[in-house]
């Protein structure tokens, strides 16, 4: 049993030009200004209902959670009612690529669909996922995997909903019972370059990062920018640049210590933003990644004890490092060499569902290679044959996990 490449390949090009910023005319949507697609936007939505389409010519009971999880399954055998989850996502960030996410959406399906046209007798229900808002561009990340598994969401962020028309209840009404959930599988673009380093097309992911996020505000004087002399100025933008600076060298001192840390800022905004006023308040976004919180609760520390006058730094979001099921592990390794594929075991520096999964079921991920280590970019590229390696290596391990009590 194999999925069928030709037929994956053409839905997951279909799906790529819902929210597509580029010449229409290409054979497939890549590069250009890449693609958009905002959970809840109408692209978004018309790329959902496109897949909701592709389950149900799959054979798939098809619903949708109050969250705006898409969900399709393969009924299985078992009266018990537990479930095996192949998910991912379908938003992207801002200008992104064909295949962050919305890889493992396609692969799910596809392997579902290969089942039940070969007539495979499922034990446990087979449930292909679309969790919606992974990327937590414009809404707190991992949005739909974690109202899934009945995580708590802060009043923050429910206010940060406000305008999708999903709150608190929607988000608790889409739990499920998590002891239903026997196992989680994702398929992903590696979105890095260990891959094609170590010379291998398929890594099998032991760990994925832990994120923080945070909001800083330096706080200057906003004045006039002629007639305010250079010495007598609190420029807050200037304070902010040192900030900037700093956060670079302590991540990068830290990283001496333990290995692979990474800092970003990727956000930056000026109050009141004219050409001819002093900056009186810089407003910046901090991530930080790392396996262990207690790194990153050290850079932090460092970061606010900075000797800036004027800044103020809140965190916004917080989900842990977690290592993936070491059993799962095996099984993919397992179905991998079936396959006669060569991989890799490696640590996930991407953020996945994978993590608020984790926390609740044996979880296990693979990766496919991405072309020059590019990700979050339209750009992004996988080859083919990775894709149906991919691919086939999920349909084997849920083989193999359904046949697991
Ligand atoms: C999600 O894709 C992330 O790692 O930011
Ligand atoms: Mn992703
Ligand atoms: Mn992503």
């Amino acid at each position: 049993m194999k999925i069928n490449l030709e037929r994956l390949k053409n839905n997951l090009i279909e799906l790529g030009w819902f929210g597509f910023d580029g010449n229409p005319d290409k054979e497939i949507p890549a590069g250009d200004n890449g693609i958009t697609r905002l959970p809840y936007s109408t692209d978004y939505l018309k790329a959902e209902d496109y897949v909701r389409e592709l389950m149900e010519k799959a054979g798939l009971k098809v619903w949708k959670d109050p969250a705006g999880n898409l969900f399709g399954k393969l009924s299985g055998k078992s009266e018990k009612g537990e479930m095996i989850v192949i998910g991912s996502h379908i938003d992207t960030v801002i200008n992104g690529g064909l295949f962050d996410g919305s890889l493992g959406v396609m692969a799910a399906v596809e392997s579902l669909r290969v089942l039940k046209e070969n007539n495979y007798q499922n034990n446990h229900d087979l449930i292909a996922a679309v969790f919606t808002g992974e990327e937590g561009v414009k809404y707190p990340g991992y949005l739909g995997s974690r109202a899934f598994i009945g995580d708590k969401f802060s009043d923050k962020e429910i206010k940060e909903l406000a305008d999708t028309g999903v709150g608190e209840k929607e988000l608790k009404e889409s739990a499920v019972n998590t002891e239903k959930i026997k196992n989680y599988l994702e398929l992903h673009i590696e979105q890095g370059q260990v891959l094609k380093e170590k010379a291998k097309n398929i890594g099998i992911v032991e760990g994925i990062v832990g994120i923080s996020r945070y909001k800083a505000l330096v706080t200057g004087k906003p004045n006039h920018a002629g007639t305010t002399p250079m010495d007598m100025r609190d420029d807050a933008l200037l304070k902010a640049s040192k900030v900037i600076l700093e956060i670079n060298r302590i991540v990068k001192e830290l990283n001496g210590d333990h290995g692979r840390m990474v800092g970003t800022v990727g956000q930056l905004n000026l109050k009141p933003g004219a050409v001819n006023v002093i900056p009186g308040g810089t407003e910046f976004s901090i991530e930080l990644r790392d396996m262990e919180k207690e790194n990153i609760d050290k850079a932090i520390k460092s970061i606010e004890n900075l000797e800036v006058k004027g800044l103020e730094i809140e965190e916004q979001f917080h989900e842990g490092g977690v290592y993936l099921d070491k059993k799962v592990q095996k099984e993919i390794a397992g179905a991998a060499e079936a396959l006669n594929y060569d991989y890799l075991k490696m640590l996930s520096g991407a953020g996945h569902d994978a993590s608020p999964m984790a926390r609740v079921t044996s979880a296990g991920m693979v990766f496919v290679p991405s072309k020059d280590g590019i990700s979050h970019s339209p750009e992004e590229w996988t080859d083919w044959q990775d894709v149906e390696k991919g691919a086939n290596l999920i349909l084997e391990t849920v083989k193999k996990l359904d046949n697991k009590n």
